[in-house]
């Protein structure tokens, strides 16, 4: 064929394309005005926010940046689980411990040089050349003022070394805490740590701890890219630390128990997370749940145990403890550093106190019996009062949030006398579901409870990692909220964060291994939406003929502090369309406009093309009288206009 012939072919198939996608573009219109001098409701400043569980290993091996798996030796008591011999005999002792919390050490027994152990961390530990990692770890000699050398590297898996330390202590003290840099000279995201003794010996080892650099240099922080992607959502609040993590399973000591959580890491024992099967170093505990609020500007928002965990619960007549718990937390987050509590923040390094401004009481725990139109035996009502009560009393400035029932039904409502500042809705359903429910709080009575829906996504219909049908469903649900935002004062998606090496929930926003992390459709619509509001909802009228039906949905609203308007449309079909914006009230002086949009709508983001799908800006043009903007709606497309007014 030649070359003259091949570039007809070329210049036919091109004018083939242009014409197909002009058919998809231009056979149908969305026409939307917008008053910006007719203002509607007051938008709650705090409606979007993020709800953090430890699910899906979010913490440890996730936002928690230890890279040491089972650091502590606490996780299994018949063996050191992660910690491989090399050259040497261990086993776990539980005799003369750190300190009472810790209930088991590591014996190590080398008897040739260069003996030890090694541990794979979470998946493989990411080392990166040129960073520096801190390593601490406990030592116990055999003898007491023995010169011990330890080598500390990290290499990979073949054995090649990616940096080292040499340690070498007089190990005089019982149990000496022994703190050391490994510095990378190369890189490996699946690199193992080896913790080595030069001589022939024996010696105890506890809380063996390596940290990479972390999010604002925090001690005990961390890891920067995840926190990097909870900065970028701009959450008002944090929702913590769970869920079900927060009921346990089974016992009562599964139950997430604030104080436990608390102060030097070899004071903190770690606990099993039995709802979802992995334990917890509790690394990431209550202090750092409120300072990662501080570091996000985010309101904290805790979530309480009431005495209910996933099987039983405690008696109404024996709750007295549980609500003294509650009220320590309280006390611990919000008090004068004068107060037990607040003298023991000031000791972990925060004299100043957090503010902890919501408390919701409960997670799930109000379970209306459909069967015979009764409460189950856990007494929601009767616990809800009690805590209600002694909050209030002693920290009135903490807003209380009520359960509602969860499950089983798509009409929850507030059954109880007592009052409540909002109550909290959860819904797993399908992208149909969510677009079905975009009316869904129009008619809510405005005299009742505000609205947090603290848990929702969809879980039906969402691909693999989470699709942009997913994610267009639940931003027609999201505009909905907006539409409504003088009752639905807060929300939150869920669940945030997945390791992908371990899941038990899908789908989650962010999705990680080791080394890489990135944001699912759902993720960018939360971060679109949260950064991407005003103050006040304008009177927004659209007409949108499509040939297919599934629907356009918008509206618009008004920072009327910086004359800013914001429009979304949410295009849910597979025809593009050309849209226009008719601005009366005001007139656009700039505007600029960003896409998140699939070719299908089962397109996602993956490991491999974590950028498939995020917001790319595009074309929009203002015309001469600053009252008319021009764009297009392309298929399957969450769009976000901002338009500055004068
Ligand atoms: O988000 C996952 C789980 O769903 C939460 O732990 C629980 O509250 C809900 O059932």
């Amino acid at each position: 064929m030649n070359k003259h012939l091949i570039d007809r072919i070329l210049i036919t198939l091109f004018t083939i394309i242009v014409a197909i996608g002009q058919i998809t573009t231009i056979n149908a219109q969305v026409n939307i005005q917008v008053d910006v001098a007719d203002t509607g409701i007051e938008i709650s400043p705090t409606l979007y926010g993020i709800f953090y569980e430890d699910i899906n290993f979010a913490s440890d091996g996730g936002l928690y940046a230890e890279l040491i798996r089972n650091r502590s030796f606490e996780y299994n008591p018949q063996e050191p689980e992660h910690w491989t011999a090399e050259g040497s005999t261990i086993s776990l002792v539980t005799e003369g411990m750190i300190n009472e919390k810790q209930g088991h050490a590591l014996k190590l027994e080398t008897t040739l040089p260069n003996g030890g152990i090694s541990n794979e961390g979470y998946w493989g530990i990411n080392v990166v050349a040129g960073t520096q990692y801190r390593l601490s770890f406990w030592a116990s000699p055999s003898a007491r003022g023995r010169q011990a050398v330890f080598k500390a590297s990290l290499k990979s898996k073949d054995g090649n070394v990616l940096g080292q330390t040499i340690i070498a202590q007089k190990l005089k003290k019982r149990w000496q805490k022994i703190e050391a840099n490994i510095i990378a000279e190369a890189s490996d995201p699946e690199a193992v740590f080896h913790l080595q003794l030069e001589e022939p010996g024996i010696v105890l080892l506890d809380v063996v701890s390596l940290f990479p650099p972390t999010f604002k240099g925090r001690k005990n922080g961390c890891r920067i890219d995840l926190a990097e992607k909870l900065v970028a959502l701009h959450p008002s609040f944090m929702r913590f630390p769970g869920g079900c993590y927060v009921e346990g399973n089974h016992r009562p000591e599964n139950a997430y128990h604030w104080e436990r959580t608390v102060g030097p890491i070899e004071q903190r024992p770690g606990h099993m997370n039995a709802n979802w099967g992995y334990p917890t170093t509790d690394g990431l505990g209550f202090h750092e749940f409120l300072q990662l609020c501080e570091d996000l500007n985010a309101k904290p928002l805790y979530v309480v145990n009431i005495g209910i965990w996933h099987g039983g619960c405690t008696p109404l007549d024996s709750l007295q403890p549980w609500i003294d718990e509650c009220l320590g937390a309280l006390e611990y987050a919000n008090g004068p550093v004068t107060s037990h509590y607040g003298k023991m923040r000031a000791a972990n390094g925060h004299p100043e106190p957090f503010n902890i401004a919501y408390i919701e009481i409960g997670n799930e725990n109000y379970n209306w019996n459909m069967d015979n139109n009764s409460d189950q035996s856990d007494h929601y009502p009767e616990r809800y009062q009690m805590f209600y009560d002694a909050i209030k009393a002693r920290f009135p400035e903490v807003q209380c949030i009520g359960n509602v029932q969860s499950w089983g039904t798509d009409t929850p409502t507030w059954r109880n006398n007592h009052p409540v500042d909002l109550v909290d809705e959860h819904y797993y359903r399908t992208p149909q579901w969510f677009v079905s429910q975009y009316h869904r709080f129009d008619n809510y009575d405005r005299q009742g409870p505000a609205i947090y829906p603290g848990e929702y996504a969809v879980t039906n219909g969402y691909g693999t990692t989470g699709n942009i049908n997913a994610a267009m469903g639940e931003a027609v649900f999201m505009i909905g909220m907006e539409n409504n935002a003088d009752i639905v004062r807060m929300s939150s998606y869920a669940p945030l964060f997945v390791n992908e090496n371990c899941i038990q929930w899908r789908p989650d926003m962010i999705r990680f291994n080791s080394s890489q992390s990135f944001g699912t459709p759902s993720y960018w619509v939360q971060q679109l939406f949260s950064t991407h509001i005003g103050n006040r909802l304008v009177k927004c009228d659209m007409q949108w003929s499509i040939p297919q039906d599934e629907g356009v949905y918008a509206n618009s609203t008004l920072d009327d502090k910086t004359g800013t308007l914001y429009t979304k449309i949410v295009n849910l079909g597979s025809t593009g369309t050309t849209g226009n914006l008719q601005i009366s009230g005001g007139e656009a002086t700039h505007a600029e406009m960003l896409r998140l949009a699939g070719m299908t709508g089962e397109d996602e983001n993956t490991m491999q093309y974590p950028n498939n799908i995020v917001p790319r800006p595009t074309n929009v043009h203002i015309d001469n009288s600053g009252r008319t903007l021009n764009f297009d709606v392309a298929p399957y497309s969450i769009n976000i206009i901002t338009t500055k007014l004068k």
